[in-house]
């Protein structure tokens, strides 16, 4: 079936008490508006238009970069919810299918219940998605004759026997796009909120011997956020459903609770994920690796029984070939990794490639930023770091070079060679016994006084 998007992101959000527009609000690494597009964009939509108003452009910009066939209409005032779909009337001009209305701020509707709404907007002219609320309290009550929908009352216009009512309004509903905005040019704003309710399209089509009809989903589905106690509510349930996901799907996590993903992390079968680690956006992770406890990962990719960690931190850029291993207090950054290398402890890799089987020393510190750029280094393959080498970058190591523990690097070394670059080790005979002496005589000689 041919559809089209109206998502509705004017409203002010003031109960996030922020300077952020609400939409723009991150769950597992994604704004709000962004988990909302996704869930439509399950649908195929030939259109998707979204409705802004407070925050526009910030959240505008967000839009586009997340689709760039969006198309951003602007709400100046804020009317009601009627009034918001009616910006979109312009945008959807032309197009003949059905219109799905969903809320910016909504992230957690299925494809499949909006499936299942589409596929029942076919027996009627307008659908409603509505859910069994735990506490209906302020939702917007759906009047149902059989799975006829009569209309729909807002908690503040309801009487007693029909805020009585727990089948709530999720607030999507979709409907034919010509009855859809012939509907709403027929809404006033007679009510308590004076408003234009979008909710009032579904008495208005009654009234025209139109059908109405609903479908409904669970209540997490149709959870929205107003504050930031929700917010986190939203990411509790992203978290929990990502962290079942990854089990399903052949991941072990040992403490499935400690561990966080974002809302495009990618894991492949047979890995094994210890407690406390968090997934940044951008992560992919191939067969067989192991991220051990308390490391933090973003922007990178993990090759094929790659060990990472406990403690390791990769950044954005980081690319680690099969077989790698990553150790404790490693920050490996803008850097690839060849198979079988390995920076096991307390090393600094950036804007670096290291070849094949080389072996990076404990306190390695690549110097790639020179205080106003940032420089490359190379180390060839099976190149042998000694601990605390700084490499000061731009230089290469060439293949099977080494460089002694403690030499700071400032000219390329060749394939083969051994750079060495520290103070030579002298050795005095029996000097620290007759020092310590010395000092213990001196130290006598002051308490003594
Ligand atoms: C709305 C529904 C209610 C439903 C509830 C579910 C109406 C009249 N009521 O109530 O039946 O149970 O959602 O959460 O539709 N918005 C705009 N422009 C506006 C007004 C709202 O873009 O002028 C956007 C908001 O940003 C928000 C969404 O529409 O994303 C819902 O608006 P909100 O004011 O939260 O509606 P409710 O009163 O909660
Ligand atoms: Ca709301």
């Amino acid at each position: 079936m041919r559809t089209a998007l109206v998502i509705l992101a004017a409203g002010m959000g003031s109960r996030m008490n922020s300077d952020l527009p609400k939409v723009l609000h991150e769950v597992a690494g994604l704004p709000l508006i962004g988990h909302a597009m996704r869930a439509g964009a399950a649908l195929s939509p030939e259109r998707t238009v979204v409705v802004t108003g407070h925050g526009a452009e910030a959240v505008e910009a967000m839009v586009t970069r997340l689709n760039p066939e969006a198309v951003c209409v602007r709400q100046k005032e804020q009317l009601g919810t009627g009034h918001a779909v009616d910006q979109a009337r312009d945008a959807l001009a032309g197009f003949h299918g059905t219109v799905i209305v969903l809320y910016g701020d909504t992230p957690f509707v299925s494809a499949g219940t909006l499936e299942q709404l589409v596929a029942q907007r076919r027996q009627a002219d307008v659908a409603v998605l509505g859910f069994e609320a735990q506490e209906p309290a302020r939702y917007g009550r759906l009047v149902t004759e059989g799975d006829a929908l009569t209309r729909i009352v807002e908690a503040k216009d309801a009487t007693e026997a029909e805020l009585a009512i727990s089948l709530c309004n999720s607030g999507v509903i979709a409907a034919g796009c010509e009855t859809l905005f012939d509907l709403i040019s027929k809404l006033d704003r007679n009510n308590e909120g004076q408003e234009y309710y979008l909710t009032d399209v579904v008495g208005l089509a009654n009234a025209r011997g139109l059908r109405a009809t609903y479908v409904t989903c669970d209540e997490t589905e149709t959870m929205g956020v107003n504050d930031r106690t929700q917010l986190a509510q939203a990411e509790g349930v992203f978290q929990r459903r990502a962290r079942r996901v990854a089990m399903l799907g052949g991941v072990t996590l040992a403490e499935p609770d400690s561990v966080y993903f974002s809302h495009d992390t990618d894991i492949a079968r047979d890995v094994w994920v210890g407690p406390n680690v968090v997934f940044g956006p951008g992560v992919q992770i191939a067969q067989g690796a192991r991220i051990e406890a308390f490391s933090h990962l973003e922007g990178c990719e993990v090759g094929p029984r790659a060990n990472i960690g406990p403690f390791a931190r990769l950044r954005p850029g980081a690319q680690l070939s099969q077989g790698t291993k990553i150790g404790n207090f490693v920050e490996i950054k803008n850097a690839t990794i060849a198979d079988g290398a390995k920076v096991n402890h307390l090393s600094y890799v950036g804007d670096a490639s290291v070849g094949e089987a080389a072996n990076i020393g404990a306190g390695t510190i690549i110097c790639n930023y020179d205080g106003v750029m940032k420089h490359r280094t190379e180390i060839g393959a099976r190149a042998f770091v000694g601990s605390n080498t700084l490499l000061v970058a731009p230089v290469k190591m060439g293949a099977e070079s080494m460089t002694g523990s403690g030499t700071v690097v400032t000219k390329d070394i060749p394939d083969g060679a051994l750079a060495i670059g520290r103070a030579e080790t002298k050795i005095k005979p029996g000097f620290t016994r007759k020092f310590m002496q010395l000092l213990r005589a001196k130290k006598k000689l002051k308490e003594d006084r």
